[in-house]
């Protein structure tokens, strides 16, 4: 979608926003937003309440920030649903967050196809439970042909997990005499990666402070803009993503060139 100054002003009506809007170039809103989903515990926490209704509230912000993203002419948005370490933590609680990856699903079809947005899930398959997986495989075939918005969601997903399956398809290619090792360059790692065909992220969100990359995306975020915010991700409004995106659009992206 492109977006119009109408179009965003009728979105964006809170008086904060406003100010915000003005100074936004509409030409130059990053392609790909990948976003670091942080801090559902520590609000449930600051309720009292279990972490798993912090996750069911993260639910929220998620629906928010890609209707949002809509709005902007975002074209990709990826974002860290569960690593590949996530599994430290206890069994109830992966177990909660399995069954809302299918229950959300399930409940937003309808309003991903309004919207026009393909999901894909990037990750290990291995270790998802089946019916979570199903679910998953089940919406990216529904949502297909959607092509306003690319939806990826990081599922079991590590940085270094995913330069290991590339490494190993490569290898096997090369073993195989398919390819020759001379022809491995950054393009056909690239394109050995979950994230074929996407472009790299321009911008990195982590909400609720931390200051780290907790094994996301390794490859693709060589030369990505950090944003990182107090906000805790349940919290996270639209108001949150605009700040990222004028933010994003004050930096001087040198790519190691001299400016
Ligand atoms: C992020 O919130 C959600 C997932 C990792 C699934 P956390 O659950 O990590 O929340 P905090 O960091 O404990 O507050
Ligand atoms: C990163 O958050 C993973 C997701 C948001 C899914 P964590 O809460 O797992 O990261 P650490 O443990 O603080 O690095
Ligand atoms: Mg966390």
């Amino acid at each position: 979608m492109t977006p119009t100054r109408q179009s965003l002003e009728a979105f964006f009506t809170a008086k904060k926003d406003r100010e915000l809007l003005s100074q936004l170039r509409i030409a130059d809103v990053p392609r790909h937003v990948a976003i670091i989903m942080d801090g559902n515990g520590r609000w449930a926490a600051k309720r009292g309440l279990p972490r798993a209704a912090g996750h069911r509230a993260g639910v929220k912000a998620v629906r928010e920030t890609l209707a949002s993203a809509i709005e902007l002419g975002i074209g990709y948005v990826t974002a860290y649903s569960f690593s590949s370490e996530n599994w430290r933590r206890p069994a109830e609680e992966v177990d909660v967050l399995m069954s809302l990856f299918v229950e959300v699903l399930e409940r937003e079809l309808d309003s991903l196809q309004r919207l026009g947005i393909r999901v894909k899930v990037i990750g290990r398959e291995d270790d998802v439970p089946p019916e979570t997986m199903a679910a998953f495989r089940r919406t990216e075939k529904n949502t297909a042909a959607n092509e306003t918005l690319t939806f990826i969601v990081a599922l079991n997903y590590g940085g270094r997990t995913e330069i290991v399956d590339a490494t190993r398809a490569i290898a096997a290619k090369a073993a195989g005499g398919i390819l020759d090792p001379s022809e491995v360059d950054e393009l056909l790692v690239s394109s050995h990666l979950y994230t074929a065909g996407v472009p790299d992220p321009d911008l990195v969100i982590r909400t609720s402070g931390e200051m780290r990359l907790s094994n996301f995306l390794l490859w693709q975020v060589a030369y990505s803009e950090l944003w990182i915010c107090q906000t805790l991700w349940p919290d996270f409004s639209r108001h949150d993503l605009l700040r990222a995106v004028v933010d994003y659009q004050s930096r001087d992206r040198r790519f190691g060139a001299s400016s």
